[in-house]
């Protein structure tokens, strides 16, 4: 079974808050999102860059508490001027620094020296601050979303996006005629998901866009569980309980969950068994496991908290 990173917390739902707004990162602290993400890059004018990294740093300082939320921040791509700079904002030991329009694993060994270098500098834990790249913004990265095992053991998570992608390939839209991701983009998804379970770190998907389409949203979170997906981003607070219901276990599922672990347990000897009438075998049992697993995880993350930053 492939383990999700450890000590991290996992995370259903992201929320992006664009970091120079005062009152969009007070509001994201009375959401339920399990983590905010402070954006540096693309949800802020580059005429409020500067004062949004200054109040970014206020806010994690404000905030050394993240038992109930983790505090991420996404800064601008690494061969921009302007990521070193963004940097200043890990002096506050922010959970993690989400990395757009990545190529590959290499961007994140370069990130993690930077932060290495940090950490020590500034007295904050080693290795405590993890990544999250957008892997599939950039046409190299699409050819990189297997190189990511073991490149760092900062690495938390792999996240995708059709946007900058879209740009960079000249298309006019990301969608095809019936309104679904056109292909490459589903691929872009689908490579995404197999990465990151490569690689043993948490699959999330990307953004709903429409966060007034509740109905929409919920199907989308729901199909990305299904598929393997862990966790999503979220844009607007409205979004995010719909995120935590999606990718949070049913007590259905664990409970037939636990009765696949037992009826396995209860015959040793045997490589498969009838449940209900249906044939189970291994990749039913490992299914279960990594189920009652995730939901372990998702129950120990709100009832023994995690760490104190201050
Ligand atoms: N985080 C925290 N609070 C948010 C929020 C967010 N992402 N989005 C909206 N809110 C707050 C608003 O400030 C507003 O609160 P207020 O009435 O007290 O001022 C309330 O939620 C309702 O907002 P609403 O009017 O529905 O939305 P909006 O038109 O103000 O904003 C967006 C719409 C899309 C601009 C906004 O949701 C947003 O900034 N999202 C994040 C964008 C981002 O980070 N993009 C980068 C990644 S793709
Ligand atoms: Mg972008």
């Amino acid at each position: 079974m492939n383990q999700l990173p450890d000590p991290i917390r996992p995370v259903r739902s992201f929320l992006f808050v664009p970091a120079d707004s005062e009152r969009k990162m007070a509001k994201g602290a009375d959401s339920a999102a399990d983590a905010l993400i402070l954006d540096l890059e693309d949800s802020v004018a580059a005429s409020r860059t500067q004062i949004a990294r200054g109040m970014a740093l206020d806010y994690l300082r404000s905030r050394p508490d993240r038992s109930r939320q983790q505090l991420w921040v996404r800064i601008n791509p690494l061969e921009t001027e302007s990521a070193l700079q963004d940097l200043v904002t890990a002096q506050g030991a922010p959970d993690g620094i989400v990395l757009p329009k990545v190529r590959g694993a290499a961007d994140v060994v370069r990130l993690s020296h930077y932060l290495e270098a940090i950490e020590v500098r500034d007295g904050i834990a080693k290795g405590s601050i993890r990544i999250m790249p957008v892997a599939t913004e950039t046409p190299q990265a699409l050819f990189t979303l297997g190189s990511y095992e073991g490149c760092s053991s900062r690495l938390a998570a792999l996240t995708w996006g059709a946007e900058d992608i879209a740009a960079a390939l000249g298309a006019s839209t990301n969608r095809a005629q019936d309104g679904e991701y056109d292909t490459i983009y589903q691929l872009a998804c689908s490579l995404c998901l197999a990465g990151a379970h490569a690689a043993g770190v948490q699959p999330i998907d990307t953004i709903w866009a429409d966060f007034k389409d509740d109905p929409g949203l919920r199907r989308d979170a729901q199909r990305a569980r299904r598929r393997g997906f862990t966790g999503k981003i979220a844009i607007h607070p409205g979004q995010v309980d719909t995120i935590n219901a999606a990718f949070t276990p049913s007590d259905e599922e664990l409970a037939h969950a636990r009765r696949v672990v037992e009826i396995f347990e209860s015959n040793p000897g045997l490589g498969t068994v009838g449940l209900d009438g249906k044939m189970l075998d291994m990749p039913h049992l490992k299914q279960a496991q990594r189920l009652l697993a995730l939901a372990q995880r998702f129950a120990g993350s709100t009832a023994e908290g995690g760490s104190d930053r201050s």
